[in-house]
């Protein structure tokens, strides 16, 4: 390990996690949320205590929000960036930053990533994948997904036979995504495990105050993640197929060469494709899944209604939504709501805070399949980081956790799930289950 990487973790994770630690034994709230690891198990009474404090509560490192209607604010506003450096972010911090640099690792929070970037680069990068990534091509996908979902599913046949159990995340919630974004990028199948592997290491980059450990762990598998994604543009420009990062690949070679993007921001847009396209997904099923086996009767409907598995997605992301936070800073001075907030200052949007939040649904901790508005939650965020993927999916969450129930409709748990210890990201690391009910009753 070497002596910038401390300095860099130091910058980025060692104080804040250090001051959070402080704070969060003085009492606040939104520092415990980032640093209790019962908190961030089930976040979802702090959200409801930290949202009457006040618009946006002042957090030892950011102003920090629960509530539905300024968290849309904040993301859609122009007034907020994700780009520059925060003024309360404190000054030792960003001094480390500055002598360290940064490493050009291609991380999902720094330059060239899209969540990374403000416009006029964003817009530049966005519009490249939008191109590619329509919703007619997302469509044409259904069928792939379909018979992903059903191979996946064969495959835990004879466990299922022999009533043994299985765990839903290795087995399929990980797979289904994962297998998708494969053929979204021209990738071997036999590549997908190398993936998850890299995945989970490097996304927890996306939560503050991380151990020295797992950050060297995750700058690693970046790392390993980019080097591979260099050489497999060389592949592909070698030998396009049909799939859309080739197209993405060729497609940029017909523009003017002032409106092409270096291999290093291509390289930046197809790893945040990759990751981000299965590392969130795969909450959504495990979620899903709980969910509807802790409550029946909403399965019994869906299963004599099946045209209600749509709105079931929406309501799985809003109740237990697989990205629970992110962040912004406001690019000047700016009032939002009656909060006046100065240049420079960070501000923590709680999305799962948000999409619990009373003012918007009726009963809000309660798990409805047919709330009627469910899809106001807020789960794919807003503005121009809209996620790029939110149809795609949808229509994973939808087909994935249908063809499952249709296929093993007497699925239940066969011990205790485990949760990942992630703050950003929310959903099961373990799901062991029974797909037919075992001869003996099982642990529930
Ligand atoms: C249930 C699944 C998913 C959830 C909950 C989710 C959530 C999010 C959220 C909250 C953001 C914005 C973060 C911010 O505003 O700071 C985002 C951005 C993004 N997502 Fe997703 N996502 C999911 C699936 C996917 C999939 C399947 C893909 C691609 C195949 C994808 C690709 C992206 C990309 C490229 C961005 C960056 C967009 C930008 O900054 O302009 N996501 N996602």
């Amino acid at each position: 390990m070497t002596l910038d990487t401390r300095v860099r973790w130091g910058a980025r994770h060692g104080i804040a996690g250090f001051l959070l630690r402080q704070s969060a034994r003085r009492g606040a709230l939104d520092s415990a949320l980032s640093v209790d690891p019962e908190l961030r198990a089930y976040p979802f009474d702090a959200y409801d205590q930290i949202r009457p404090q006040g618009e946006f509560s002042k957090g030892v490192l950011a102003r920090v929000t629960a509530r539905h209607a300024l968290v849309a604010e904040v993301l859609r506003s122009d007034d907020f960036g994700v780009a520059r450096n925060a003024s309360n972010v404190p000054r030792a911090a960003r001094a480390m930053v500055a002598i360290a640099g940064r490493k050009k690792t291609l991380s999902p929070i720094e330059p060239p990533s899209l969540l990374a970037v403000d416009p006029p680069d964003h817009a530049r990068y966005r519009r490249l994948v939008s191109k590619i990534f329509t919703v007619r091509a997302v469509e044409s996908l259904r069928g792939e997904i379909e018979t992903t979902a059903t191979q996946l599913l064969d495959a835990m046949e004879d466990r299922a036979a022999n009533g043994q159990p299985v765990d839903l995340v290795t087995d399929y919630a990980n797979l289904l995504p994962v297998t998708v974004i494969c053929q979204i990028e021209g990738v071997p199948l036999e590549m997908r495990d190398q993936f998850l592997k890299w995945g989970a290491a490097g996304s927890v980059t996306l939560d503050i105050g991380i151990k020295h450990d797992d950050f060297v762990t995750a700058e690693n598998a970046i790392i390993a993640l980019r080097d591979w994604t260099y050489e497999h543009f060389a592949r592909l420009r070698a030998n396009p197929g049909d799939d859309m990062l080739s197209q993405m690949l060729m497609g940029q070679e017909k523009l003017p060469a002032e409106e092409r993007l270096t291999d290093e921001e291509l390289a930046g847009v197809a790893m945040l494709l990759l990751g981000a396209g299965f590392e969130t997904t795969v909450n959504l099923l495990g979620n899903g899944v709980i969910q509807l086996l802790e409550n029946p009767e909403q399965l019994k409907y869906l299963k004599e209604n099946p045209e209600g598995w749509a709105n079931a997605v929406e309501e799985v992301l809003r109740y237990d939504s697989p990205v629970q936070r992110t962040a912004r800073i406001a690019k000047h001075d700016v009032t939002v709501g009656e909060t006046k907030l100065t240049a420079g200052t960070f501000v923590i949007t709680l999305i799962g805070g948000a999409n619990r939040d009373p003012a918007v649904f009726t009963d809000p901790h309660r798990f409805d399949v047919q709330r009627e508005n469910a899809k106001d939650h807020l789960a794919f965020s807003g503005g121009i980081h809209y996620c790029l993927g939110a149809a795609l999916a949808r229509m994973e969450g939808e087909i994935g956790l249908r063809m499952l129930f249709e296929r093993y409709p007497d699925l239940g748990l066969a011990g205790a799930p485990t949760r990942r210890p992630t703050q950003t990201l929310r959903g099961y690391a373990r799901l062991p289950m029974y797909l037919r009910p075992p001869q003996e009753p099982y642990l529930r």
